[in-house]
């Protein structure tokens, strides 16, 4: 190749070359210059993209380490970083505030002219403890440049380069003053929390105490209601037998007699004792199953089921309610005469009872007041409806009609506990279910589901 192309082009001239030959050569020597300039373009246009990616690289690498920077001196635990030899290389802005002193002053000095000189052993065993492997977790104190100590929660672990070498340690620490003072507002604040714990669990013992007792209170009224009226007419029966059976010991006469036993409407009497001594025992025997119920509530067990009429119930509780009731509604019953089913008669009962009740107390100042109930019967399950002609049950107090103590009635008339008892008894003792709605023709309307065979 040639060095020189212009010579080489004169020394053909001078040597006395034919010219055709001559016009070769300076072809051949425009190419060359042509690829020596081609080769020159792409070179610079290398160096141009080069140097533009290595400022694209230079400027990212410098927000990097402005991030970098910004975080480490905006983190208020203070930060050591030191080489395996334990030579600080860098400290944050924490660390200059506790102790006083500037970065600068710090850099390249050993580690353990930072602490008390009763840890210096301690700390110089922690690249020992970092090649080991194991964490570093100790309380010891700074020493600031006005010499005072500054106890401090030290962390140290081991710090490593780009090739996974160890290279050397990055210490962490937090004044342990600030650390107690939370550590105390914490236990403090546990204290109270659970002192106001104990305050609730109390609170709510009495809560549930006090709604047992309601309740109860609640269930009881009704048979001793009853109770009470079947006495007083007994009562009242018995005034009537004795000046009946005084007239027969004075000999009085035959007509007299007939005359007296009429008046007095003995044989009337006589008819009612009957029913009247059962519906007290009936009466009877449900206080004395609330009663048992309570005594079962402090141990519960699985309560009895058995097979029973279910039309019984509902006519016992219709003669129960309006026995004690101050009107006498016109009651239509759309029933069969029998409808067995297997659950807890007594508590189906009381949940009659309470809804039957609440109907009343809804129509007692109707004109005329209609108690429909139907029973509906389908593969495994009857519904009870009980449609009252009230004024139904205003659309806000339909979600919250089964909540405890919610009542509409004057205080002192209602406890606000029927429906919430009824609710517990129908969805978890008997496994069914109880529902309201505003009835279509106007009145409220409780639908009591039952399984035909609770727990099967
Ligand atoms: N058939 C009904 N028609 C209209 N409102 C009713 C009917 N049944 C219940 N309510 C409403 O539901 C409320 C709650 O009934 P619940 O039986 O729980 O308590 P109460 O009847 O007020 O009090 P207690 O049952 O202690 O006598 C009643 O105050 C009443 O407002
Ligand atoms: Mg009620």
């Amino acid at each position: 190749m040639n060095d020189h192309p212009h010579q080489s082009s004169s020394l053909t001239a001078q040597a006395g070359l034919p010219s055709e030959l001559n016009q070769h050569n300076r072809r051949a020597d425009d190419s060359a210059w042509i690829e020596v300039v081609q080769h020159m373009d792409s070179i610079y246009a290398d160096l141009v993209h080069y140097q533009v990616e290595l400022e694209e690289k230079n400027s990212a690498l410098e927000d990097a380490q402005l991030f970098i920077q910004s975080v480490i001196s905006s983190i208020s635990d203070i930060l050591i970083v030191c080489n395996i030899n334990g030579e600080i290389q860098q400290v944050n802005h924490a660390l200059e505030e506790i102790i006083g002193k500037t970065a600068e002053e710090l850099l390249d000095k050993p580690i353990s002219s930072l602490f008390c000189e009763q840890h210096l052993s301690l700390i110089a065993e922690f690249p020992e403890h970092i090649r080991s492997g194991s964490l570093i977790d100790c309380q010891i104190e700074l020493i600031s440049s006005e010499q005072k100590e500054i106890p401090m929660a030290i962390n140290c672990c081991a710090r490593f380069d780009h090739e996974n070498r160890l290279s050397g340690m990055v210490v962490t620490g937090r004044p342990l003053g600030e650390l107690r003072k939370a550590y105390s507002a914490l236990h403090q604040a546990h204290e109270k929390l659970k002192t106001a714990n104990l305050q609730l669990i109390q609170s709510e013992k009495m809560a549930s105490l006090g709604r047992l007792v309601a309740g109860v209170a609640h269930e009881l009224n009704n048979p001793i209601s009853f109770l009470y009226a079947n006495m007083h007419a007994l009562k009242n029966y018995q005034q009537k037998f004795k000046t009946y059976i005084d007239a027969v010991h004075v000999n009085t006469s035959h007509d007299e007699l007939q005359k007296l036993r009429s008046q007095l409407r003995i044989d009337a009497m006589m008819d009612d004792i009957n029913p009247l001594v059962e519906g007290s025992v009936e009466g009877a025997e449900r206080v004395s199953e609330i009663v048992q119920n309570l005594r079962k509530f402090t141990t519960p067990q699985e309560q009895k089921k058995q097979s029973f009429n279910l039309i019984l119930v509902i006519k016992r509780a219709i003669s129960w309610v309006l026995k004690a009731a101050k009107t006498s509604p016109e009651v239509i019953h759309n029933y069969p005469a029998e409808l067995n089913i297997i659950s807890n008669e007594g508590y189906v009962h009381q949940i009659l009872i309470n809804l039957i009740q609440n109907a009343i107390d809804a129509m007692d100042h109707r004109g005329q007041s209609k108690l429909v109930i139907t029973v509906n019967k389908n593969d495994d399950s009857v519904q009870l409806h009980i449609h009252d002609n009230g004024p139904g049950i205003k659309q806000q107090n339909l979600v919250k009609i089964f909540d405890p103590f919610f009542t509409t009635r004057t205080v002192g008339s209602g406890t606000g506990l029927g429906l919430y008892i009824s609710y517990g008894l129908a969805t978890e003792q008997c496994q069914g279910d109880l529902t309201v709605s505003n009835h279509k023709d106007g009145g409220a309307e409780f639908i009591l589901s039952l399984p035909l065979e609770a727990g099967k």
